[in-house]
């Protein structure tokens, strides 16, 4: 699916947070969208989640209107910080992923990418007892359940040790060689060794930078 923004802005109320931004991106591109705390990524993640609403003629998928598109199970999308995640009734890892799912995915879907991201054993284990790491698995997990076309990643590491950060940009490597678009946020500098294609700066005046990588330099 292409994405393609033109010419975004947006504001809560009279603050204006994204300026004029335009950018786009192709199937398996994989977008790193950095920015000090409070600049706007996750206002931008919302805007392209319909969550914020925007004008139309602002952004596109395959060139159908934001205002207009109905297909969001081609997006998956991890949301910032699950620090504070309580379920109110207990609930397995399957118990979830399987309420999550549409009516295409099958049991044996959910156990491949449990397997995949190395939590085939907690699937019974209730949500609650998970740890920090174990719970942003099984949120990739779950929002890899409908085959998007498009995994929107929203600080993903920031509760995690490093070795679980590796697997998690191994993961997410693998996923855009699988074709999958990426579009990853971070408020850190550790993207030297991300094999991303584009990359979306936000600063602090509200001001926005999108590029290409270029793969020959440094960046
Ligand atoms: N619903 C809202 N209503 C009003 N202002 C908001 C709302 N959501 C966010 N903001 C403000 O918009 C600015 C950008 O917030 P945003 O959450 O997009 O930043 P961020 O780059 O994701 O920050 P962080 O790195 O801390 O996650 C902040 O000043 C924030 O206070
Ligand atoms: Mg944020």
């Amino acid at each position: 699916m292409q994405i393609y923004i033109n010419n975004l802005s947006f504001a809560y109320g009279i603050k204006s947070i994204i300026n004029n931004l335009s950018i786009t991106l192709n199937q398996g591109d994989y977008l790193v969208v950095k920015g000090k705390n409070g600049t706007g990524k996750t206002t931008f993640i919302k805007c392209l989640l319909g969550v914020n609403e925007v004008k139309p003629g602002t952004i596109f998928f395959d060139k159908t209107d934001i205002t207009n598109f109905n297909s969001w199970t081609k997006f998956g999308y991890v949301s910032q910080s699950f620090d504070n995640f309580n379920y109110e009734f207990p609930i397995t890892v399957s118990e979830l992923l399987s309420v999550s799912s549409t009516k295409q995915t099958t049991a044996s879907d959910r156990l491949k990418l449990l397997d995949k991201m190395k939590i085939f054993d907690i699937q019974n284990q209730n949500i609650n007892s998970l740890s920090g790491g174990q719970l942003q698995r099984v949120f990739i997990v779950r929002a890899m359940l409908n085959k998007p076309k498009v995994l929107i990643l929203d600080e993903p590491t920031a509760s995690i040790d490093k070795q679980n950060k590796e697997f998690f940009y191994q993961t997410v490597e693998d996923l855009n060689k699988e074709g999958i678009t990426i579009i990853l946020i971070t408020h850190s500098d550790e993207i030297e060794h991300l094999n991303y294609t584009h990359i979306l700066t936000m600063f602090d005046d509200y001001t926005n930078s999108f590029d290409i990588r270029n793969k020959g330099g440094n960046e």
